[in-house]
């Protein structure tokens, strides 16, 4: 009996077939249930006790071995069958990807800084944790100005002097402190005030700082840049600055947008006064770019932040802020068509 096992293991082991028909003989000579290795078990019971334990333990390596040669081989063949290319229709539609989209917020501020980018501005980033010198001393904030107050500002220690910054503003000290003019710099980012949330105001947002410093910039200057992003932007040209008030800015304003005021919606979104607000602006006062070591007797600047979200808000028709940073799928969804 041991013979006739080790001959068919051979047997087994060289055995290899790319035929279906052959492996189905392979199949019904060994394993099958009128096959040898049925015989083979019935004869072990004849097999005299002293030589049950060697002889068993050899029936069973072959039945493996068996076993596993015919999946392997049924497996080759199985994958070969699959790859077979010859009948696929190279016209059947693709399966769909599920492409994700830009958030509302991303593509207003790409939109913004591209606009920027045309004129010659370059776009930077700063920390969204910031000291007190960043976000409010070198901006020319009076130590007892109302906006370092814990209503207004989240500080992170208890010895205030690092804060999350509250308006983008504390890029123009970065840049201003490391790098020489001319300016003319960009920087969108996150900003957080401690404020209640509502419909129509967030504890974070979004603002899209520039500045521009050089020899003998003007207000003229800010004002013609301005108008020009208005025109790209909204498609609109019609501006208005009205007078208005920074620590870091001398003069300062706030720049409208006339809307119009021909849809219901026209008077939502301007309140009814057919002008929509959308930044602020102003001259850099000579204090702060003494602060960052430039001499304001030779250089002058501009700067301006927009407020992202109600732009945001205004150009997608979405009624809530809360919306902007709940990250409900579907709404979110809705923005695919955009970009
Ligand atoms: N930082 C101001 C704000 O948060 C906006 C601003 C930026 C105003 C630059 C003037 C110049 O409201």
């Amino acid at each position: 009996m041991l013979e006739k096992i080790e001959a068919y293991l051979k047997e087994i082991e060289s055995f290899s077939t790319s035929s279906k028909e052959e492996l189905e003989q392979f199949r019904i000579k060994f394993i099958g249930s009128k096959g040898l290795l049925k015989d083979l078990f019935d004869d072990f019971k004849a097999v005299p006790k002293e030589q049950k334990k060697e002889a068993g333990q050899k029936l069973n390596a072959l039945k493996n071995s068996a076993t596993e040669k015919f999946q392997n081989l049924l497996n080759n063949l199985s994958n070969q069958t699959e790859s077979k290319t010859e009948n696929f229709d190279y016209s059947r539609p693709g399966t769909p990807i599920n492409l994700g989209s830009q958030h509302p917020v991303s593509i207003v501020i790409k939109e913004m800084c591209d606009i920027f980018s045309r004129i010659g501005f370059t776009v930077k980033e700063g920390p969204e944790i910031e000291d007190d010198w960043h976000n409010f001393t070198a901006l020319n904030f009076p130590e007892e100005h109302p906006a370092r107050d814990m209503q207004d500002t989240f500080f992170i220690n208890s010895e205030s002097q690092h804060a999350l910054r509250t308006h983008t503003s504390s890029v123009q000290i970065r840049v201003m402190e490391n790098e020489k003019p001319p300016l003319r710099i960009i920087a969108p980012g996150r900003v957080f005030r401690n404020e209640a949330i509502s419909a129509r105001s967030h504890c974070i947002f979004h603002q899209v700082e520039g500045f521009y410093i050089d020899k003998d910039v003007s207000f003229a200057d800010l004002k013609q840049t301005l108008q020009y992003f208005a025109k790209e932007f909204f498609g609109k040209a019609k501006i208005r600055l009205r007078p208005s008030y920074f620590p870091f800015t001398e003069p300062s304003a706030e720049m409208d947008v006339y809307w119009g005021l021909e849809t219901e919606t026209d008077y939502k979104i301007t309140k009814g006064t057919g002008w929509l607000e959308v930044l602020g602006c102003g001259m850099i006062d000579p204090n702060v770019l003494e602060n960052c070591g430039i001499d304001s007797k030779i250089y002058s600047g501009y700067a301006f932040g927009i407020g992202v979200e109600r732009i945001a808000m205004q150009r997608f028709n979405i009624p809530d802020i809360r919306m902007i940073f709940e990250n409900d799928i579907r709404f979110l969804n809705q923005f695919k068509s955009v970009i």
